[in-house]
């Protein structure tokens, strides 16, 4: 950015300063995310931080009434997320200077970000493109809807820590960058599952503990039919509770197989890019698709 972004902001009859997110309590952090009907318990923001950078604004008695965040996957890559404003500060242009603060100090060229209706219009004015839907599927697993068995010759088990290589591998072409240390931070805290050709892994799944219940992703395949493979044991897991999962599939298989397992489509956001180059790998390249988000602001 050419000018140098305030460092306090008048806001209604409150002065905001920046502070670094690592600076602030988990607690302080969640309850501004419950203000805004997030369910990211402190264990998500802790996970959140361990894998990103942000700031906060805080009010003149240390009261944390924003945040924003981003998220460095490898080389000139980062996905951007936790954009809040606490409800009270709202459209006073608190969320701008939030936004402005962090692409001074975020360099990378190529970003993505996943914006919420409120947030289209101020992520647009920053030269973001938007580009796919995303449906945020959430609910109780009433049952398993009935899925195809799976291609003759494929083998489905669980992935231990030494699969992560091949995962990455996979996953590179479908995310767009090699994400490395996020798959292995949500490894540590996921269930994961793999769908082998042989030696050769064609799709692969995790779940874990966030908000409200658990959320599976993220979830990588070539095909429909093999990522509701990879997803069919979770379900499974979990019939009678919440279970949550963001993709870009509202329809088709993969979509409808999600709705009918009890996961609604309870809100959409956009995804949005700096550049084309940001863009997830596309069903068009023959290369592998992401079929369910890490989460909105992982990507
Ligand atoms: C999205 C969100 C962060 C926006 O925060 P905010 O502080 O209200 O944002 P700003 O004030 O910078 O901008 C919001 C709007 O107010 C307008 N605005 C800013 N200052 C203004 C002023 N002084 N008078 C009137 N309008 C003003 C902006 O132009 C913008 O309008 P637009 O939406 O039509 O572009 C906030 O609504 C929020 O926390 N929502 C819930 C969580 C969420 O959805 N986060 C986004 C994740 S991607």
């Amino acid at each position: 950015m050419d000018t140098k972004v305030p460092e306090k902001l008048h806001v209604d009859a409150f002065e905001l300063r920046f502070a670094d997110i690592s600076e602030v309590s988990l607690s302080q952090l969640q309850a501004l995310s419950m203000s805004v009907g997030w369910p990211h318990r402190s264990q998500d923001w802790q996970h959140l931080r361990d894998v990103g950078r942000g700031f906060v604004a805080l009010d003149e008695i240390g009261r944390v009434s924003g945040s924003t965040m981003w998220f460095p996957h490898g080389e000139n890559f980062a996905t951007f997320g936790m954009l809040i404003t606490a409800p009270r500060l709202q459209t006073n242009g608190a969320a701008e200077w939030l936004v402005k603060r962090m692409l001074e100090e975020c360099h990378h060229e190529r970003i993505r970000l996943n914006a919420t209706r409120a947030a289209r219009r101020i992520c647009a004015t920053f030269g973001f493109m938007p580009k796919q839907t995303v449906f945020q599927c959430q609910g109780e697993i009433l049952s398993v809807p009935q899925a195809a068995d799976i291609r003759q010759g494929l083998d489905l088990r669980r992935l231990e820590c030494s699969d992560l290589d091949v995962v990455t591998a996979l996953d590179e072409p479908a995310f767009g960058t090699r994400r490395y240390e996020h798959l292995k931070r949500l490894f540590e805290s996921s269930i994961c599952y793999g769908l082998y050709d042989g030696g050769r892994l064609m799709a692969y799944s995790m779940r874990r503990r966030f908000g409200r219940g658990h959320v599976v992703g993220p979830v990588v395949a070539y095909c429909e039919e093999d990522a509701i493979a990879v997803v069919h044991p979770h379900v499974v897991a979990h019939v009678g509770s919440f279970l949550r999962l963001d993709t870009h599939f509202g329809a088709g298989p993969f979509g409808s197989f999600i709705q009918q397992s009890g996961m609604s489509v309870f809100d959409a956001v956009t995804t949005m890019v700096s550049s084309e180059s940001a863009l997830y790998g596309g069903p068009s390249t023959g290369a592998p698709i992401v079929f369910a988000l890490a989460s909105q602001s992982f990507g």
